[in-house]
């Protein structure tokens, strides 16, 4: 091996074979075992993704009343986990919050038998089931009130703003929470999963692939940027600051949040479907100029960097839809990781199929032979 191996990011470097998702950035395509993006957010619910993620084919009606069934039972947490989250700092984030709670999982179902399809089923149910709540909860447990129990009958999407909120939400608002939960379940080999496989490959237990593919999610590039994304419309304020806000950024070579993906070089699909989401969202709504704000944006990134293929990406509208349900703006990164669990069991079952622990080389850049040097020397 040489240095010319070495790919920064290993970028266009293949991680896995995997049959999970397709994408290509060249056209704007993205598939869930091979059923178009589109189809999926217009016909499907996030479970039966899920499903389909996970087990690689749609359940039928049966089965899929069974995974239902089976995850709605499933979604208490242990007051143990409760009381652990009231000893976390409410000043602390969410998704760090979420992290050890998801890692604390693994110290309840310990028992680790990769080889036994119920083990593999249990610990789908309740990840899927209790990462939901937990998010909820957390969110109660800092404000200093006890956490809101789940509803049984209540779908996915309905119990988690149910549990967020403490009412029932409005039909319409649920279908858009379901809808991006679907668009967020799974995309590849982003870092997150890239993480996730790789912690799988090492068969440790998946609440611990969970727990570091959360962490990995958490960061800036990653599941972090729809959080920025509201923060940079609300310092822009108005349409007529867009393109000075811009100018100001590229002078200074600042990266615009929710724009820019590795894979795609058009505008991201699932950015397309979140934006008609949003505008339905904002048709209800009074006079707020966020999303009159983004599409200036949209316009003048496009004709600033839309020759370096830098258009807007999943991030860039689903923290509008997100501040439009009335969800605190750093509870968007673990919605992100509500849904993408999905994908991640997805890429640990099939980690598991052909099992290899990742150990990848390096490329050795410092000395060789140096003498050791007495610290009175240094
Ligand atoms: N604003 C301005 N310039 C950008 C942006 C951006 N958002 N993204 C890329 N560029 C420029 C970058 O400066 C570089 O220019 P040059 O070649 O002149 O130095 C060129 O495009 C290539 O950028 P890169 O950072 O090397 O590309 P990458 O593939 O390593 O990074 C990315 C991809 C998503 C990390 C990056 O586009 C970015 O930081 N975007 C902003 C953060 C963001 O929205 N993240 C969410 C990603 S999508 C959801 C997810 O994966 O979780």
């Amino acid at each position: 091996m040489t240095a010319c191996d070495f790919q920064p990011g290993l970028e266009g470097i293949p991680a896995a074979q995997s049959q999970v998702s397709f994408v290509n950035g060249q056209v704007g395509k993205l598939e869930y075992r091979g059923v178009p993006i589109e189809a999926l957010a217009e016909k499907s619910n996030f479970l039966e993704t899920a499903y389909l993620l996970i087990w690689g084919e749609f359940p039928n009606a049966d089965d899929l009343e069974a995974f239902q069934e089976e995850i709605t039972h499933h979604r208490r947490v242990k007051y143990r986990i409760r009381d652990m989250m009231k000893c976390f700092p409410e000043s602390g984030h969410p998704m760090d919050a979420l992290q050890a709670s998801a890692a604390a999982l693994g110290l309840f179902y310990s028992k680790r038998a990769l080889d036994d399809p119920t083990y593999i089923r249990q610990a789908v149910v309740r990840l899927l089931a209790k990462i939901p709540t937990m998010v909820a909860a957390f969110e109660h447990i800092r404000k200093g009130n006890d956490p809101v129990r789940p509803r049984d009958d209540l779908s996915y999407a309905a119990n988690f703003l149910y549990m967020l909120n403490e009412q029932e939400p409005d039909p319409f608002l649920s279908h858009v929470f379901d809808t991006c939960l679907i668009l967020h379940a799974e995309h590849t080999m982003n870092a997150s999963t890239f993480s996730a496989r790789v912690t799988a490959s090492t068969l440790t237990d998946p609440y611990a692939i969970v727990a570091s593919a959360v962490g990995t999610l958490a960061g800036p590039l990653h599941g972090g940027a729809n959080e920025e994304v509201i923060t940079m419309l609300a310092e822009i304020g108005s349409v007529e600051n867009v393109r000075p806000f811009l100018a100001e950024k590229l002078a200074t070579k600042s990266k615009i949040m929710g724009f820019g993906h590795r894979v795609y070089k058009v505008k991201d699909p699932r950015a397309k479907i979140l934006q008609k989401l949003v505008e339905k969202l904002f048709a209800r709504s009074d006079n707020d100029p966020s999303y009159e704000i983004a599409l200036e944006l949209e316009k003048a990134v496009a004709e600033k960097l839309g020759g370096k293929g830098i258009y807007p990406n999943v991030d860039f509208y689903s923290g509008l839809v997100y501040q439009k349900l009335g969800i605190p703006t750093d509870l968007f990164t673990p919605i992100f990781a509500i849904a993408r669990v999905a994908g991640w069991l997805a890429h640990w079952r099939e980690q598991l199929e052909t099992n290899r622990i990742y150990r990848p080389s390096q490329v050795y850049i410092g000395e060789h032979g140096l003498p050791y040097i007495p610290p009175e020397h240094r």
